[in-house]
């Protein structure tokens, strides 16, 4: 018997079978899950921390104000739109008055990653921010202190800058840390990407 690994397009039934999990407490208070977009074809991933009023309005990740600069950046950085890549978040649905998700949220959503995962293949994964960076690392090190590098994680090259509401707050040289990020990853997408 073969076992096979799953198809891109997958993707989509996974999504659809996520629009009605309740695993965990955030079901509640959620106007929809958000699941995540982009194309199945993806190698680069991007993964946030949870959606937000907005998110949660139109159903997709990083539509608000940390989602036009994070489009923006994309586009000036590495050359790509939110349609040639991948962005999903840690949490599918959205924390009551953002807050930041709780630890078993995390765990109990985490399913729902890993099959996003398993059906993209990204090579490159970019974690937005602490939550992100320090759940897919398996850290409790702040996203300050790991970025700045990049790491081999399974075989995927991670890695980690902030998150786009923390350089709308921090300004330029955030702004600058992030865009030298970008370039990372960039880098890594063109094959020059060993970990380093
Ligand atoms: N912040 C996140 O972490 N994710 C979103 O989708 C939007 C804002
Ligand atoms: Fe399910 Fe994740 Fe939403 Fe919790 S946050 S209900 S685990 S999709």
């Amino acid at each position: 018997m073969t076992v096979s690994s799953p198809e891109p397009g997958d993707l989509e039934a996974l999504g659809r079978e996520a629009s009605g999990c309740t695993r965990c407490r955030l079901a509640v208070g959620r106007t929809q899950v958000v699941f995540g977009t982009g194309t199945p074809a993806a190698d680069l991933l991007f993964v946030g921390e949870g959606p937000g009023a907005e998110e949660d309005r139109q159903g997709l990740p990083f539509v608000g104000r940390s989602g036009k600069l994070l489009d923006r950046l994309v586009g000036e950085e590495l050359g790509m739109t939110r349609e040639s890549c991948y962005i999903a978040n840690i949490v599918k649905c959205r924390p009551p008055g953002n807050r930041d998700p709780k630890p078993d949220e995390i765990e109990a959503c985490r399913p729902w990653l890993e099959g996003q995962l398993e059906r993209l293949r990204p090579r490159v994964v970019v974690t937005l921010g602490n939550t992100a960076t320090r759940t897919l690392l398996g850290t409790t090190e702040g996203v300050t202190r790991l970025r700045g590098r990049s790491y081999p994680w399974r075989d995927i090259v991670l890695v980690p800058t902030y998150h786009p509401a923390a350089v709308l707050r921090g300004g330029p040289s955030a702004m600058a840390e992030m865009r030298a990020d970008l370039v990372r990853a960039k880098l890594a997408l063109a094959g020059a990407g060993a970990a380093g």
